[in-house]
Protein backbone atom coordinates (compact mmCIF):
# COMPACT_ATOMS: atom_id res chain seq x y z
CA UNK A 1 0.00 0.00 0.00
CA UNK A 2 1.04 3.48 -0.96
CA UNK A 3 0.05 6.39 0.11
CA UNK A 4 0.42 9.98 -2.01
CA UNK A 5 2.92 12.87 -0.23
CA UNK A 6 2.23 12.71 3.22
CA UNK A 7 4.09 12.98 6.46
CA UNK A 8 2.13 10.28 8.03
CA UNK A 9 3.56 7.21 8.15
CA UNK A 10 2.18 4.07 6.09
CA UNK A 11 2.23 0.51 7.06
CA UNK A 12 4.21 -1.83 4.70
CA UNK A 13 1.75 -3.18 1.71
CA UNK A 14 0.16 -6.52 2.87
CA UNK A 15 0.22 -9.43 1.14
CA UNK A 16 -3.37 -9.99 0.90
CA UNK A 17 -6.57 -7.81 1.88
CA UNK A 18 -4.70 -4.24 0.94
CA UNK A 19 -7.69 -2.31 0.39
CA UNK A 20 -8.76 -3.72 4.00
CA UNK A 21 -5.57 -3.28 5.85
CA UNK A 22 -5.73 1.06 3.95
CA UNK A 23 -9.50 1.45 5.23
CA UNK A 24 -8.57 0.15 8.47
CA UNK A 25 -5.79 1.99 8.48
CA UNK A 26 -7.11 5.31 7.81
CA UNK A 27 -10.24 4.12 10.59
CA UNK A 28 -7.51 3.41 13.16
CA UNK A 29 -5.47 7.09 12.69
CA UNK A 30 -8.81 9.09 12.65
CA UNK A 31 -9.65 7.32 16.25
CA UNK A 32 -6.21 7.83 17.46
CA UNK A 33 -5.27 11.11 16.09
CA UNK A 34 -2.29 11.15 18.10
CA UNK A 35 -0.60 7.90 16.45
CA UNK A 36 0.96 10.34 13.34
CA UNK A 37 3.55 11.44 16.03
CA UNK A 38 4.90 8.22 15.96
CA UNK A 39 5.62 7.83 12.82
CA UNK A 40 9.17 7.72 13.55
CA UNK A 41 9.02 3.85 14.35
CA UNK A 42 7.73 3.03 10.93
CA UNK A 43 10.64 4.30 9.70
CA UNK A 44 12.71 2.46 12.33
CA UNK A 45 10.73 -0.38 11.68
CA UNK A 46 12.38 -0.30 8.09
CA UNK A 47 15.57 0.33 9.12
CA UNK A 48 16.22 -1.55 12.41
CA UNK A 49 13.41 -4.05 12.00
CA UNK A 50 13.36 -5.25 8.70
CA UNK A 51 13.80 -8.56 9.54
CA UNK A 52 10.28 -8.84 10.53
CA UNK A 53 8.62 -7.96 7.05
CA UNK A 54 11.42 -9.90 5.56
CA UNK A 55 10.00 -13.02 7.57
CA UNK A 56 6.28 -11.86 6.88
CA UNK A 57 6.83 -12.08 10.77
CA UNK A 58 3.65 -11.03 13.00
CA UNK A 59 5.60 -10.61 16.44
CA UNK A 60 3.59 -9.95 19.28
CA UNK A 61 4.94 -11.63 22.28
CA UNK A 62 7.30 -8.44 23.85
CA UNK A 63 6.56 -9.31 26.93
CA UNK A 64 8.41 -12.95 26.38
CA UNK A 65 10.90 -10.59 25.13
CA UNK A 66 11.68 -7.48 22.83
CA UNK A 67 13.22 -7.40 19.39
CA UNK A 68 16.78 -5.98 19.32
CA UNK A 69 17.39 -3.05 16.62
CA UNK A 70 20.39 -4.02 13.76
CA UNK A 71 22.02 -1.15 14.93
CA UNK A 72 22.37 -2.72 18.53
CA UNK A 73 24.25 -5.62 16.85
CA UNK A 74 26.85 -3.72 14.89
CA UNK A 75 27.57 -1.24 17.51
CA UNK A 76 28.30 -3.76 19.86
CA UNK A 77 30.33 -6.43 17.30
CA UNK A 78 32.80 -3.07 16.57
CA UNK A 79 33.05 -2.69 20.13
CA UNK A 80 33.97 -6.63 20.13
CA UNK A 81 35.77 -5.89 17.24
CA UNK A 82 37.93 -2.90 18.51
CA UNK A 83 39.22 -3.56 21.67
CA UNK A 84 40.68 -6.92 23.70
CA UNK A 85 38.59 -7.65 26.57
CA UNK A 86 40.36 -10.20 29.52
CA UNK A 87 38.06 -10.60 32.47
CA UNK A 88 37.84 -7.32 35.05
CA UNK A 89 38.86 -6.37 38.52
CA UNK A 90 42.95 -6.64 37.39
CA UNK A 91 45.68 -4.80 36.18
CA UNK A 92 46.39 -5.65 33.10
CA UNK A 93 45.31 -3.49 30.49
CA UNK A 94 42.62 -6.16 28.54
CA UNK A 95 41.16 -6.77 32.09
CA UNK A 96 41.29 -2.82 32.32
CA UNK A 97 38.84 -2.31 29.86
CA UNK A 98 36.34 -4.35 30.62
CA UNK A 99 35.90 -2.53 33.72
CA UNK A 100 35.99 0.68 32.38
CA UNK A 101 33.17 -0.57 29.88
CA UNK A 102 31.38 -2.25 32.35
CA UNK A 103 31.29 0.43 35.17
CA UNK A 104 30.14 2.77 32.39
CA UNK A 105 27.51 0.72 32.04
CA UNK A 106 26.77 0.62 35.72
CA UNK A 107 26.35 4.54 35.42
CA UNK A 108 24.29 4.43 32.53
CA UNK A 109 21.23 2.21 34.13
CA UNK A 110 21.24 5.00 36.83
CA UNK A 111 21.50 7.77 34.62
CA UNK A 112 18.54 5.74 32.29
CA UNK A 113 16.66 5.23 35.37
CA UNK A 114 17.49 8.88 36.91
CA UNK A 115 18.77 7.06 40.08
CA UNK A 116 21.37 9.19 41.91
CA UNK A 117 24.89 7.11 42.59
CA UNK A 118 24.47 7.94 46.09
CA UNK A 119 20.82 6.48 46.70
CA UNK A 120 21.58 3.55 44.16
CA UNK A 121 23.59 0.67 43.43
CA UNK A 122 22.92 -1.61 39.97
CA UNK A 123 24.10 -5.07 40.57
CA UNK A 124 24.26 -6.77 37.11
CA UNK A 125 22.32 -10.28 37.40
CA UNK A 126 21.84 -12.98 34.20
CA UNK A 127 17.44 -11.40 34.58
CA UNK A 128 15.13 -10.47 36.47
CA UNK A 129 14.71 -13.63 38.38
CA UNK A 130 17.82 -13.72 39.01
CA UNK A 131 17.62 -10.31 40.61
CA UNK A 132 14.65 -11.59 42.86
CA UNK A 133 16.51 -14.16 43.96
CA UNK A 134 19.39 -12.30 45.33
CA UNK A 135 16.64 -10.40 47.63
CA UNK A 136 14.77 -13.26 48.75
CA UNK A 137 17.90 -15.32 49.87
CA UNK A 138 19.41 -12.39 51.50
CA UNK A 139 16.53 -10.26 53.08
CA UNK A 140 16.47 -11.13 57.13
CA UNK A 141 13.10 -12.60 56.89
CA UNK A 142 12.49 -14.36 60.81
CA UNK A 143 9.48 -15.18 62.55
CA UNK A 144 9.08 -12.22 63.30
CA UNK A 145 8.62 -11.04 59.08
CA UNK A 146 6.01 -10.60 56.98
CA UNK A 147 6.04 -11.44 53.13
CA UNK A 148 3.34 -9.78 51.50
CA UNK A 149 2.74 -10.09 48.04
CA UNK A 150 0.38 -9.38 45.33
CA UNK A 151 -1.70 -12.53 43.88
CA UNK A 152 -0.72 -10.74 40.16
CA UNK A 153 3.03 -11.45 40.52
CA UNK A 154 5.91 -13.70 37.96
CA UNK A 155 6.57 -17.10 39.33
CA UNK A 156 9.91 -15.29 40.15
CA UNK A 157 8.05 -13.32 42.85
CA UNK A 158 5.97 -16.18 44.61
CA UNK A 159 8.98 -18.38 44.70
CA UNK A 160 10.70 -16.06 47.20
CA UNK A 161 7.93 -16.90 49.41
CA UNK A 162 9.83 -20.19 49.83
CA UNK A 163 13.09 -18.24 51.32
CA UNK A 164 10.30 -16.13 53.44
CA UNK A 165 8.47 -19.63 54.54
CA UNK A 166 11.76 -21.10 55.33
CA UNK A 167 12.42 -18.79 58.04
CA UNK A 168 9.14 -18.76 59.84
CA UNK A 169 8.00 -15.43 57.82
CA UNK A 170 4.31 -14.87 57.78
CA UNK A 171 3.09 -14.72 53.51
CA UNK A 172 -0.13 -12.72 52.70
CA UNK A 173 -0.93 -12.81 49.34
CA UNK A 174 -3.32 -9.77 48.42
CA UNK A 175 -6.21 -10.72 45.88
CA UNK A 176 -6.56 -8.76 42.37
CA UNK A 177 -10.04 -8.20 41.76
CA UNK A 178 -12.15 -9.39 38.38
CA UNK A 179 -12.44 -8.18 35.97
CA UNK A 180 -10.40 -5.39 36.05
CA UNK A 181 -7.89 -7.60 37.63
CA UNK A 182 -6.63 -4.31 39.94
CA UNK A 183 -5.19 -5.02 43.59
CA UNK A 184 -7.75 -5.04 46.03
CA UNK A 185 -6.96 -2.01 47.81
CA UNK A 186 -8.85 -1.99 50.94
CA UNK A 187 -6.82 -5.08 51.36
CA UNK A 188 -3.81 -3.93 50.43
CA UNK A 189 -4.26 -0.74 52.88
CA UNK A 190 -5.24 -3.07 55.80
CA UNK A 191 -2.01 -5.38 55.41
CA UNK A 192 0.38 -2.57 55.10
CA UNK A 193 -0.97 -1.14 58.06
CA UNK A 194 0.25 -4.24 60.36
CA UNK A 195 3.58 -4.70 59.78
CA UNK A 196 5.72 -6.89 62.31
CA UNK A 197 6.91 -4.35 64.15
CA UNK A 198 9.38 -6.50 65.79
CA UNK A 199 10.79 -7.55 62.56
CA UNK A 200 11.52 -7.03 58.59
CA UNK A 201 8.71 -6.78 56.27
CA UNK A 202 8.70 -6.98 52.89
CA UNK A 203 6.32 -5.90 50.17
CA UNK A 204 6.26 -6.89 46.27
CA UNK A 205 4.26 -6.28 43.44
CA UNK A 206 4.84 -5.63 39.86
CA UNK A 207 4.20 -2.14 38.38
CA UNK A 208 2.82 -3.52 35.20
CA UNK A 209 1.36 -7.05 34.94
CA UNK A 210 2.70 -9.50 32.71
CA UNK A 211 -0.46 -10.96 32.47
CA UNK A 212 -3.37 -8.80 32.16
CA UNK A 213 -1.15 -5.49 31.43
CA UNK A 214 -2.75 -3.99 34.44
CA UNK A 215 0.03 -1.23 35.63
CA UNK A 216 -0.29 -0.80 39.44
CA UNK A 217 0.15 2.17 41.25
CA UNK A 218 3.28 3.50 41.70
CA UNK A 219 1.87 5.21 44.72
CA UNK A 220 2.14 1.82 46.76
CA UNK A 221 5.50 2.32 47.49
CA UNK A 222 5.66 5.13 49.65
CA UNK A 223 1.73 4.01 51.28
CA UNK A 224 4.49 0.82 51.80
CA UNK A 225 7.23 2.87 53.04
CA UNK A 226 5.11 5.07 55.64
CA UNK A 227 4.78 1.82 57.62
CA UNK A 228 8.41 1.07 57.54
CA UNK A 229 7.83 -1.80 54.69
CA UNK A 230 10.60 -2.75 52.26
CA UNK A 231 9.56 -2.80 48.87
CA UNK A 232 10.46 -4.65 45.49
CA UNK A 233 9.41 -2.86 42.22
CA UNK A 234 9.14 -5.48 39.57
CA UNK A 235 9.59 -3.21 36.63
CA UNK A 236 10.27 -6.39 34.31
CA UNK A 237 7.72 -5.73 32.51
CA UNK A 238 6.88 -2.29 32.79
CA UNK A 239 10.10 -0.96 31.59
CA UNK A 240 10.26 -1.74 27.91
CA UNK A 241 7.26 0.74 26.58
CA UNK A 242 7.55 2.97 30.36
CA UNK A 243 10.02 5.58 31.66
CA UNK A 244 10.66 4.33 35.35
CA UNK A 245 11.82 7.73 36.84
CA UNK A 246 13.91 6.78 40.26
CA UNK A 247 14.52 10.64 41.30
CA UNK A 248 10.39 10.47 41.71
CA UNK A 249 9.82 7.04 43.00
CA UNK A 250 11.88 5.31 45.80
CA UNK A 251 11.40 1.59 45.49
CA UNK A 252 13.90 -0.04 47.63
CA UNK A 253 14.64 -2.57 44.93
CA UNK A 254 14.20 -3.06 41.55
CA UNK A 255 14.29 -5.93 38.98
CA UNK A 256 15.00 -5.81 35.08
CA UNK A 257 15.53 -7.76 32.26
CA UNK A 258 17.39 -5.78 29.69
CA UNK A 259 16.48 -8.37 27.10
CA UNK A 260 12.93 -7.43 28.07
CA UNK A 261 13.86 -3.33 26.79
CA UNK A 262 15.61 -3.67 23.99
CA UNK A 263 15.83 -7.48 22.98
CA UNK A 264 19.55 -8.19 22.99
CA UNK A 265 21.61 -9.22 24.72
CA UNK A 266 20.20 -12.01 26.38
CA UNK A 267 21.57 -13.63 29.82
CA UNK A 268 21.59 -9.95 31.66
CA UNK A 269 19.82 -7.98 34.14
CA UNK A 270 19.65 -6.49 37.13
CA UNK A 271 18.86 -5.36 40.44
CA UNK A 272 18.75 -1.31 41.03
CA UNK A 273 18.82 -1.69 44.89
CA UNK A 274 18.77 1.20 47.51
CA UNK A 275 22.13 1.58 49.08
CA UNK A 276 20.75 1.60 52.46
CA UNK A 277 18.54 -1.35 51.99
CA UNK A 278 21.23 -3.16 50.46
CA UNK A 279 22.92 -2.93 53.76
CA UNK A 280 20.17 -5.17 55.36
CA UNK A 281 20.66 -7.78 52.96
CA UNK A 282 22.33 -10.71 53.82
CA UNK A 283 23.96 -13.23 51.51
CA UNK A 284 23.80 -16.63 52.29
CA UNK A 285 27.34 -17.69 50.79
CA UNK A 286 30.21 -16.49 49.14
CA UNK A 287 31.91 -16.76 46.18
CA UNK A 288 34.62 -15.25 43.87
CA UNK A 289 34.06 -11.28 43.15
CA UNK A 290 32.23 -10.76 46.58
CA UNK A 291 34.63 -11.20 49.04
CA UNK A 292 37.73 -8.66 49.87
CA UNK A 293 39.19 -11.58 52.11
CA UNK A 294 38.79 -15.17 52.49
CA UNK A 295 40.72 -17.25 54.44
CA UNK A 296 41.06 -21.60 54.31
CA UNK A 297 42.67 -21.74 57.65
CA UNK A 298 41.37 -18.98 59.24
CA UNK A 299 37.59 -19.84 58.22
CA UNK A 300 36.87 -16.31 57.47
CA UNK A 301 35.47 -13.98 55.47
CA UNK A 302 34.79 -10.39 54.16
CA UNK A 303 32.17 -9.38 51.87
CA UNK A 304 33.20 -6.54 49.42
CA UNK A 305 31.74 -3.31 49.67
CA UNK A 306 28.21 -2.52 48.10
CA UNK A 307 27.30 -4.09 44.78
CA UNK A 308 30.24 -6.00 44.52
CA UNK A 309 29.36 -8.34 47.18
CA UNK A 310 25.66 -9.44 45.31
CA UNK A 311 27.91 -10.02 41.87
CA UNK A 312 28.94 -13.87 41.69
CA UNK A 313 31.79 -15.07 40.30
CA UNK A 314 32.77 -13.13 37.01
CA UNK A 315 30.04 -10.56 35.43
CA UNK A 316 28.90 -11.27 32.05
CA UNK A 317 31.96 -8.56 30.92
CA UNK A 318 31.52 -9.13 27.04
CA UNK A 319 27.56 -8.50 27.28
CA UNK A 320 27.70 -5.37 29.84
CA UNK A 321 28.58 -2.53 27.04
CA UNK A 322 25.42 -3.69 25.19
CA UNK A 323 23.30 -2.65 27.91
CA UNK A 324 25.02 1.00 27.48
CA UNK A 325 24.32 0.72 23.78
CA UNK A 326 20.48 -0.74 24.39
CA UNK A 327 20.01 1.70 26.75
CA UNK A 328 21.23 4.72 24.28
CA UNK A 329 18.53 3.26 21.66
CA UNK A 330 15.72 3.63 24.03
CA UNK A 331 16.63 7.26 24.69
CA UNK A 332 16.71 7.99 21.17
CA UNK A 333 13.31 6.31 20.04
CA UNK A 334 11.48 8.13 23.08
CA UNK A 335 9.95 5.39 25.24
CA UNK A 336 7.17 7.71 26.07
CA UNK A 337 6.25 8.22 22.46
CA UNK A 338 6.37 4.62 22.10
CA UNK A 339 4.23 4.07 24.99
CA UNK A 340 1.45 6.56 23.27
CA UNK A 341 1.71 4.04 20.30
CA UNK A 342 1.69 1.03 21.66
CA UNK A 343 -1.21 2.17 23.40
CA UNK A 344 -2.88 3.70 20.49
CA UNK A 345 -2.47 -0.25 18.84
CA UNK A 346 -4.11 -1.60 22.46
CA UNK A 347 -6.81 0.66 22.20
CA UNK A 348 -7.46 0.09 19.10
CA UNK A 349 -7.57 -3.99 19.61
CA UNK A 350 -9.34 -4.11 22.68
CA UNK A 351 -12.26 -2.17 20.83
CA UNK A 352 -11.86 -4.51 17.81
CA UNK A 353 -11.79 -7.42 19.43
CA UNK A 354 -14.36 -6.61 21.85
CA UNK A 355 -16.78 -6.33 19.13
CA UNK A 356 -16.01 -9.71 17.18
CA UNK A 357 -19.92 -11.48 17.52
CA UNK A 358 -20.83 -15.07 16.50
CA UNK A 359 -23.94 -15.10 13.90
CA UNK A 360 -25.96 -15.58 16.91
CA UNK A 361 -24.52 -12.90 18.78
CA UNK A 362 -22.45 -14.38 21.77
CA UNK A 363 -18.58 -12.43 21.88
CA UNK A 364 -15.83 -14.16 19.83
CA UNK A 365 -13.32 -13.77 22.86
CA UNK A 366 -13.35 -12.81 26.74
CA UNK A 367 -10.55 -10.11 27.51
CA UNK A 368 -8.96 -10.35 31.15
CA UNK A 369 -8.27 -7.54 32.52
CA UNK A 370 -9.01 -3.44 31.73
CA UNK A 371 -11.13 -3.21 28.52
CA UNK A 372 -10.16 0.56 28.00
CA UNK A 373 -6.32 2.29 27.74
CA UNK A 374 -6.55 3.76 31.31
CA UNK A 375 -4.00 2.52 33.23
CA UNK A 376 -2.40 -0.15 31.52
CA UNK A 377 -0.08 -1.43 29.08
CA UNK A 378 0.21 -3.08 26.00
CA UNK A 379 -0.35 -6.63 26.95
CA UNK A 380 -4.12 -8.57 26.28
CA UNK A 381 -4.55 -11.19 27.79
CA UNK A 382 -7.71 -13.22 26.14
CA UNK A 383 -9.39 -16.87 25.21
CA UNK A 384 -11.49 -17.44 22.35
CA UNK A 385 -15.00 -18.77 22.50
CA UNK A 386 -17.36 -20.77 20.16
CA UNK A 387 -20.56 -19.55 19.53
CA UNK A 388 -21.88 -22.16 22.22
CA UNK A 389 -19.30 -20.13 24.53
CA UNK A 390 -16.81 -23.09 24.62
CA UNK A 391 -13.41 -22.39 24.93
CA UNK A 392 -10.73 -23.05 22.11
CA UNK A 393 -7.92 -24.70 24.09
CA UNK A 394 -5.22 -22.15 23.64
CA UNK A 395 -2.77 -24.38 22.23
CA UNK A 396 -5.17 -24.70 19.18
CA UNK A 397 -5.11 -20.93 18.58
CA UNK A 398 -1.39 -21.16 19.38
CA UNK A 399 -0.62 -23.88 16.32
CA UNK A 400 -3.02 -22.02 14.27
CA UNK A 401 -1.53 -18.47 14.41
CA UNK A 402 2.10 -19.70 14.49
CA UNK A 403 0.61 -21.15 11.04
CA UNK A 404 0.31 -18.23 9.80
CA UNK A 405 3.79 -17.09 11.04
CA UNK A 406 2.32 -15.07 13.90
CA UNK A 407 4.28 -15.28 17.39
CA UNK A 408 2.00 -15.13 20.64
CA UNK A 409 1.92 -16.83 23.66
CA UNK A 410 0.17 -19.13 25.68
CA UNK A 411 -0.74 -20.23 29.21
CA UNK A 412 -0.55 -19.02 32.53
CA UNK A 413 2.63 -16.70 31.43
CA UNK A 414 4.28 -17.61 34.71
CA UNK A 415 1.51 -15.78 36.60
CA UNK A 416 -0.83 -18.20 38.47
CA UNK A 417 -2.05 -15.73 40.69
CA UNK A 418 -3.59 -13.56 38.05
CA UNK A 419 -4.67 -16.67 36.15
CA UNK A 420 -6.72 -18.24 39.01
CA UNK A 421 -8.68 -14.95 39.33
CA UNK A 422 -9.24 -14.47 35.68
CA UNK A 423 -10.67 -17.98 35.14
CA UNK A 424 -12.51 -18.10 38.69
CA UNK A 425 -9.96 -20.74 40.11
CA UNK A 426 -10.40 -21.65 43.93
CA UNK A 427 -7.53 -22.57 46.21
CA UNK A 428 -9.89 -26.01 46.13
CA UNK A 429 -9.94 -26.20 42.86
CA UNK A 430 -5.71 -25.48 42.72
CA UNK A 431 -5.49 -27.52 45.51
CA UNK A 432 -7.02 -30.76 43.53
CA UNK A 433 -3.72 -30.41 41.22
CA UNK A 434 -1.57 -31.67 43.63
CA UNK A 435 -3.18 -34.24 45.51
CA UNK A 436 -2.40 -37.11 43.64
CA UNK A 437 1.43 -36.98 42.53
CA UNK A 438 4.49 -36.15 43.59
CA UNK A 439 5.21 -34.88 40.37
CA UNK A 440 2.18 -32.59 39.13
CA UNK A 441 2.22 -31.76 35.56
CA UNK A 442 -0.03 -28.97 34.26
CA UNK A 443 -1.80 -31.55 31.75
CA UNK A 444 -3.14 -33.49 34.74
CA UNK A 445 -3.65 -30.09 36.39
CA UNK A 446 -6.21 -29.19 33.97
CA UNK A 447 -8.04 -32.39 33.74
CA UNK A 448 -8.23 -31.83 37.87
CA UNK A 449 -10.17 -28.63 36.79
CA UNK A 450 -13.26 -30.35 35.12
CA UNK A 451 -13.21 -27.88 32.29
CA UNK A 452 -12.32 -24.85 33.66
CA UNK A 453 -9.88 -22.57 32.10
CA UNK A 454 -6.46 -22.72 33.15
CA UNK A 455 -4.49 -20.40 30.79
CA UNK A 456 -5.14 -17.94 28.11
CA UNK A 457 -3.77 -16.00 24.89
CA UNK A 458 -1.16 -13.10 25.13
CA UNK A 459 -0.60 -11.20 22.74
CA UNK A 460 1.69 -7.92 23.67
CA UNK A 461 3.20 -4.96 21.91
CA UNK A 462 6.50 -2.72 21.75
CA UNK A 463 9.13 -1.25 20.02
CA UNK A 464 8.98 -2.33 16.57
CA UNK A 465 4.77 -3.06 16.30
CA UNK A 466 3.18 -1.47 13.22
CA UNK A 467 -0.67 -1.49 12.23
CA UNK A 468 -0.30 -4.04 10.05
CA UNK A 469 0.87 -6.52 12.90
CA UNK A 470 -1.67 -5.59 15.41
CA UNK A 471 -4.55 -5.72 12.18
CA UNK A 472 -3.00 -9.47 10.97
CA UNK A 473 -3.86 -10.65 14.50
CA UNK A 474 -7.37 -9.47 13.93
CA UNK A 475 -8.03 -10.61 11.02
CA UNK A 476 -6.27 -14.26 12.80
CA UNK A 477 -9.17 -13.51 15.35
CA UNK A 478 -12.09 -13.37 12.90
CA UNK A 479 -11.41 -16.57 11.67
CA UNK A 480 -12.92 -18.31 15.01
CA UNK A 481 -16.01 -16.95 13.92
CA UNK A 482 -18.89 -18.94 13.94
CA UNK A 483 -16.39 -22.38 14.47
CA UNK A 484 -17.19 -24.73 16.92
CA UNK A 485 -14.53 -25.52 19.36
CA UNK A 486 -12.55 -28.82 18.44
C1 LIG B 1 6.80 -8.97 35.58
C2 LIG B 1 7.91 -9.98 35.36
N1 LIG B 1 8.76 -10.23 36.35
C3 LIG B 1 9.78 -11.10 36.22
C4 LIG B 1 9.98 -11.77 35.04
C5 LIG B 1 11.12 -12.73 34.93
O1 LIG B 1 11.99 -12.33 33.92
P1 LIG B 1 13.17 -13.29 33.47
O2 LIG B 1 12.54 -14.53 32.94
O3 LIG B 1 13.89 -12.52 32.42
O4 LIG B 1 14.00 -13.55 34.66
C6 LIG B 1 9.11 -11.55 33.97
C7 LIG B 1 9.25 -12.30 32.71
O5 LIG B 1 8.35 -12.38 31.90
C8 LIG B 1 8.05 -10.62 34.14
O6 LIG B 1 7.20 -10.35 33.14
Amino acid sequence: MQKSSTTHSTPPAAEHNAEGLEAAYDAFRAAYPDFDATARFDTLRASEFARLDANHHVYLDYTGGSQYAESQLTEHEALLRKNIFGNPHSENPSSQVSTRLDEQARRYVLRYFNASPDEYAVIFTPNASGALKLVGESYPFSADSRYVLTFDNHNAVNGVREFARARGARITYVPVVAPELRIDREQLLNELSHPNRNGNNLFVYPAQSNFSGVQHSLEWIEVAHSSGWDVVLDAAAFVPTNRLDLGVHHPDFVPVSFYKMFGYPTGVGCLLARRNALKKLRRPWFSGGTIEIVSVQGDRYAFAEGERAFEDGTINYLSLPAIEIGLKFLEKVDVQLLHNRVMSFTGWLLENLSSLVHANGKPLVEIYGPRTTLDRGGTIALNFHDPDGRVFNFHHIEQAASQRNISLRTGCFCNPGAGEIAFGLTGSDMRECFIHEERSSFERCIVAMKGKTAGAVRVSLGIATNFEDVYRFLQFARTFLDIAAP
